[in-house]
């Protein structure tokens, strides 16, 4: 079953090669003809992006990483006992596995545990899926592995085309933070409609704490975010033929504890005119920004009534030791 999937995969994520960047180049000519400015952080992860998102999680000052890991090492047992339910076949899909270094404790435990499940891991980025289908059979022998590589939804789809099991998703990291809230709830209702009556999601997100300690994450000394943010403006240069000079860029974060939102933007320093493709210029003014990303940050309340109003009800809240961070899981009802 294994290998059958795994060329599955790879022979659809070479077809899905060519569309992938056509999407990218209509988006990033859409974000930055529009006014303000935007790209989508969605474009963060390619091989670079994947690795400075690597050094990013580990930096000392993005402090979700070691919460939401301390969560999944310390209350391994529960969060497994939560989502086994009464011990029926099912299917772990994680949403954005990245390197699946925290999925990887519950992944673990299951197989030492005898749980029969297969493992799912969606990825927007085709070189973390390939990671993933040969490296994890490796450090967990046993697992029934079939990574998908592409957009959330036409891979939920397609996992639900290849079996019909009881679904546990899994999104973690505070990935839900991407979106603004209205966006999240909408994102939510989506999920449920891909699940039935007692399948589970499993949700990380990032709470609300002082200030201080948010912006210090998106904002760390050794600059690793702003390579990150830099690094899609580069990537278009690489991949589009855009020819951005990244030195008349600068990497601005906020934080706003009202609303929640921490987002960043790219400002830029000079006048200057960028060309994509040959086949766009975009001229930008002295000081004119590029929204890259929101990382939106919750209250406890406020992530129970976005279970609540998309038809799931929240069963379990983990928290880490200083409460900096939570993993719910919501039962879709
Ligand atoms: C992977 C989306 C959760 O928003 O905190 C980290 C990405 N961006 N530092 C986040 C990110 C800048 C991260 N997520």
């Amino acid at each position: 079953m294994k290998n059958i999937d795994t060329t599955v995969t790879q022979t659809e994520s070479n077809r899905a090669a060519k569309s992938i960047t056509d999407q990218f180049y209509e988006d990033v000519i859409a974000g930055l003809t529009e006014t303000p400015k935007h790209l989508s952080s969605k474009y963060f992860y390619d091989a670079n992006g994947d690795k400075l998102f690597q050094d990013l999680m580990n930096c000392d000052e993005y402090y979700p990483t070691y919460c939401e890991l301390e969560i999944f090492s310390d209350k391994t047992a529960d969060i497994c006992k939560a989502i086994t339910g009464n011990g029926d076949p099912f299917d772990l899909i994680e949403l954005g596995a990245g390197d699946a270094t925290k999925s990887a404790y519950l992944l673990k435990y299951l197989l030492d545990n005898k749980a029969d499940f297969t493992y799912l891991p969606i990825d927007i980025s085709s070189n973390v899926i390939s990671y993933l289908n040969i490296a994890l059979p490796i450090t967990l022998p046993g697992l029934q592995i079939a990574g998908l590589n592409g957009e959330y939804f036409d891979m939920l789809e397609k996992a639900a085309s290849i079996s019909n099991k009881r679904k546990v998703l899994l999104f973690l990291g505070s990935n839900i933070g991407n979106m603004p809230v209205s966006e999240a709830e909408v994102f939510c209702g989506k999920l449920r409609s891909h699940l039935s009556p007692g399948d589970m999601l499993l949700v990380g997100f990032d709470l609300k704490k002082n200030p201080k300690t948010i912006l210090a994450a998106y904002n760390d000394k050794e600059g690793i975010t702003k390579r990150f943010n830099l690094n899609l403006l580069e990537r278009i240069n690489r991949e589009l033929k855009g020819d951005f000079d990244i030195n008349q860029f600068e990497h601005y974060p906020t934080y706003d504890p009202e609303t929640g939102a921490c987002k960043s933007y790219l400002v830029s320093l000079v006048d200057q005119k960028v060309s994509i493709n040959n086949t766009a210029t975009i001229s930008f003014l002295k000081d004119e920004y590029i929204f890259m990303e929101i990382s939106q940050k919750f209250t406890v309340a406020q992530t129970d009534k976005m279970a609540m109003d998309s038809a799931f009800k929240p069963i379990y809240h983990f928290y880490d030791s200083k409460k900096w961070f939570t993993d719910v899981i919501w039962v879709a009802e």
